[in-house]
């Protein structure tokens, strides 16, 4: 009886690793071994085997990545497990959205424009970096990273505002929870609802719309939209105004992101293509190449504490589609 506990799931693991060459070695399993612990993972036999090998192919691309000659690098992270249908289907905007700003509202002035900014330095106006977790909110947190940026730059209080309501209250505004939505549209559901709570008294938990209209702390006077693909508009509305919520298409290699000038060829720039949405707090340039500072919704373990850049100008994987801000009512 002892012997048969001990052997089964040795033969069976020793079978299952014939059944998937090639091969790894015990360099790639205790460097698999580690990276679980750093991100408290745990897997059942079966499963362990398959996330090994999935995480053996993301490292080999990574090291093939970072080996060639790009503007940016990629690490592992905590998607370092996952192949890209599945990231996607947890992580991203599985539908295309109804985002459309063919002439928006925001007014450009003539510049000229600082050759760098950043809301992060500029004050007290950029919350910490959140985690969305497995659902595909991301347009919640931009939405409301925008909404707590223009707050305190017209108070001067910098709050942290509720994700969740948006997840579950929003949806008369073409907004579908953790399925997807956009922020112009959160953002007009602020408007017509009259307010916005805050994550303390609206945490980040699954559950039926709690909105208390007593308990409103931030609120949207106006949502300006800037026209799809007006990147000048956008660089106008953060030198001169606040962060601006953004969407774009995020493709395979972007979920191993680390470092650098994010850039693509494989990607999309249309507005039928967006599939996540974050928030531009800056913009500069290095070695020549104009880039966007942009806050993400993956925890701070990914990319540079939280953040990415992408290149800017180009209308690069879609940015310039379809990016708002909202005008507070203070
Ligand atoms: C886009 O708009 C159409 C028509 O209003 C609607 O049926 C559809 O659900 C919308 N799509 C999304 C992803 O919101
Ligand atoms: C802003 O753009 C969204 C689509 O992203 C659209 O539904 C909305 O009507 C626009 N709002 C204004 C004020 O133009
Ligand atoms: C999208 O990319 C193509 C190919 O690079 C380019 O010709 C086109 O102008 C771009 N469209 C937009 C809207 O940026």
């Amino acid at each position: 009886m002892k012997m048969n506990r001990l052997i089964l799931p040795v033969l069976f693991a020793v079978l299952y690793q014939v059944h998937t060459l090639p091969l790894h070695t015990e360099e790639d399993e205790y460097l698999f071994k580690s990276w679980m612990s750093q991100y408290n993972n745990k897997y059942e036999i079966n499963e362990y085997y398959q996330r090994l090998q999935t995480f053996l192919e993301n490292k080999k691309k990574i090291e093939r990545h970072n080996a060639g000659n790009h503007k940016f690098s990629m690490g592992l992270n905590q998607f370092s497990d996952m192949t890209f249908t599945e990231f996607k289907k947890s992580y991203l905007l599985t539908e295309p959205q109804n985002c459309s700003a063919t002439r928006g509202n925001h007014v450009s002035s003539n510049g000229p424009y600082p050759d760098m900014i950043d809301w992060r330095t500029k004050g007290h106006y950029v919350t910490d970096v959140k985690n969305q977790g497995a659902c595909g909110s991301c347009w919640t947190f931009s939405t409301t990273g925008c909404l707590e940026s223009v707050t305190a730059i017209a108070t001067g209080k910098l709050l942290q505002l509720a994700e969740q309501q948006l997840v579950d209250c929003a949806g008369a505004f073409d907004n579908h929870g953790c399925n997807g939505g956009l922020p112009s549209h959160a953002f007009e559901y602020i408007m017509y609802n009259k307010g916005l709570m805050t994550e303390q008294d609206y945490p980040y938990k699954q559950g039926e719309c709690r909105f208390k209209p007593e308990l409103a702390a931030a609120f949207v006077k106006d949502v300006v939209n800037i026209t799809k693909y007006d990147e000048m508009g956008m660089v106008d509305a953060v030198a001169r105004l606040n962060p601006v919520s953004l969407a774009y298409e995020v493709t395979s290699d972007f979920m191993h992101y680390r470092d650098g000038i994010y850039t693509s060829t494989k990607c999309h720039n249309t507005t039928d293509m967006v599939n996540h949405a974050v928030l531009a707090v800056g913009y500069a340039e290095q070695n020549g190449t104009p880039y966007w500072i942009v806050k993400n919704s993956w925890g701070t373990n990914w990319g540079i504490n939280g953040y990415f850049y992408i290149e800017r100008g180009k209308n690069m994987c879609g940015l310039a589609a379809c990016s708002s801000y909202p005008l507070p009512l203070v």
